[in-house]
C-alpha cells in the first residue's frame, strides 16, 4: 500500500500518566524508521493552536523510557471544543505539512482528535493513556499499571498503622468516572471494602458491615473509595456518626498516582502501542484507537472509542465479596 503519510505529529493530552514518555519514544522513532519526519506538538492541542510544535529526532527521545509525565507536555484546551480553535490548529499543522497524527490521551483527548479528523483531512491515530483505564477497546491503558502499583504500594504502609493502632482507614484514590484503580488496589491489598462508581454503594450495608466485625472485634478495617464514588470524606463523616467507636482516619492518595517512572508493563504497552499507531498510520487504518486485547493489536474506531466505556465484570465484584469478610 502506497505510503501517503509522511510526515506526522505527536502529542500529549489530558491528564499525564507514566508511559507517555516510552509511547512518544516509540512513535518518533518508528517513523524515523519508516523515512518519515516526527514533529512533537507541545502541550496537547494548545501548542496545536499557538503552534508550538517542535522537530523531533531519535535523540530527542533518548533516556526516557524510564521518565513519569511527558516531555511534550500536556494541556486541556478549551480552544479546542471551538471549530475556529481547531481550524486554527489545522492550519498550524498545513503549514508544516504535517500530515498524521497520533494523540496520546484519554477520552477527552479522541473526542477532539474525532471532531478535527471529521472537519479537516487528517487520519488521527489515539493511543490510550490514562491512569483511570476508562476506555473501552483495550484490555490496558498506557499508566494504570503504574498508578494501580502505585496505590498498592500507600495502602500496604498504611496498613501497617491500621494494624498498630486498631485503626479504619478510608483511603482515596483517582479515578474520576472509574472504578478500576480502587478495584484493583483494593483486592491487591485486602482492603475490606471497595467503593466505586460503576456500583451503587449501600451505606447501610457498609455501616451495619463496620458494626458486625466490631462485635467480632475485627478493628482494622481498610475502604478504598474511588473519587468519582464519593468523597473519602463524605464516607468518613458517615461512618464517624454510625459507627463512633471505631479510630478513623482518612487518606486521600492523590496525584503521586499520577507520576512517577513507569512500570515494566507500562512501558512494553506504550511501546507496542506507539509502535502500532504509525504502522497503522502506514497501512492507511486511519481514525482509530489502538487498544490491545488479548495480546493482540486491536483497532477501534475513534467515535466509538469515545463513547463507550470500559466495563466492570461481574465476577471481580464477586471475588471482592467473597474475599473481603
Ligand atoms: P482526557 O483526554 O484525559 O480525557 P480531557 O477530557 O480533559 O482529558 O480532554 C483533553 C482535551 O481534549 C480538552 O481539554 C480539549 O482540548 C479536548 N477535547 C475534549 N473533549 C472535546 C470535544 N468534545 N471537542 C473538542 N475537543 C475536545
Ligand atoms: O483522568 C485521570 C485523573 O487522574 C482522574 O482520575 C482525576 O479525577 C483527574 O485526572 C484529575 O485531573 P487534574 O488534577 O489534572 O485536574
Amino acid at each position: 500500500m502506497e505510503n501517503k503519510v509522511t510526515k506526522i505529529g505527536v502529542l500529549t493530552s489530558g491528564g499525564d500518566a507514566p508511559g507517555m514518555n516510552a509511547a512518544i519514544r516509540a512513535v518518533v522513532r518508528t517513523g524515523i524508521y519508516n523515512g518519515m519526519e516526527v514533529f512533537g506538538i507541545m502541550r496537547g492541542y494548545s501548542g496545536m493552536i499557538e503552534n508550538d510544535i517542535v522537530p523531533m529526532h531519535s535523540r530527542s527521545v533518548a533516556n526516557i523510557i524510564q521518565r513519569g509525565g511527558t516531555i511534550l507536555k500536556t494541556a486541556r484546551c478549551k480552544e479546542f471544543f471551538e471549530h475556529e480553535g481547531r481550524k486554527k490548529a489545522y492550519n498550524n499543522l498545513k503549514k508544516l505539512g504535517i500530515n498524521g497524527l497520533v494523540i496520546i490521551g484519554g477520552d477527552g483527548s479522541f473526542r477532539g482528535a474525532h471532531k478535527l479528523s471529521e472537519e479537516f483531512d487528517i487520519p488521527c491515530i489515539g493511543l490510550p493513556g490514562t491512569i483511570d483505564k476508562d476506555i473501552a477497546g483495550t484490555d490496558f491503558t498506557i499508566g494504570f499499571d503504574t498508578a494501580v502499583n502505585t496505590a498498592v504500594e500507600a495502602i500496604d504502609k498504611i496498613r501497617d498503622t491500621a494494624d498498630a493502632h486498631d485503626r479504619l482507614f478510608i483511603i482515596e484514590v483517582m479515578g474520576r468516572d472509574a472504578g478500576y484503580i480502587a478495584l484493583h488496589s483494593g483486592i491487591a491489598t485486602g482492603a475490606e471494602n471497595i467503593l466505586i462508581p460503576e456500583r451503587r454503594t449501600d451505606i447501610e450495608e457498609l455501616v451495619n458491615g463496620l458494626l458486625e466485625k466490631e462485635r467480632r472485634k475485627k478493628l482494622v478495617n481498610i475502604i478504598v473509595v474511588a473519587e468519582g464514588d464519593r468523597g473519602a470524606e463524605d464516607v468518613a463523616k458517615v461512618i464517624k456518626e454510625r459507627v463512633p467507636t471505631a479510630d478513623t482516619r482518612v487518606c486521600v492518595l492523590g496525584h503521586i498516582q499520577r507520576g512517577g517512572a513507569p512500570t515494566c508493563m507500562d512501558r512494553l504497552i506504550a511501546s507496542r502501542m506507539g509502535y502500532s499507531a504509525v504502522e497503522s498510520l502506514i497501512e492507511g487504518r486511519h481514525n482509530v484507537m489502538i487498544g490491545i486485547v488479548n495480546n493482540k493489536m486491536h483497532y477501534t474506531p475513534l467515535e466509538k472509542a469515545v463513547k463507550a466505556k470500559q466495563r466492570i465484570s461481574e465476577d471481580w465484584l464477586k471475588i471482592v465479596k467473597i474475599l473481603a469478610s
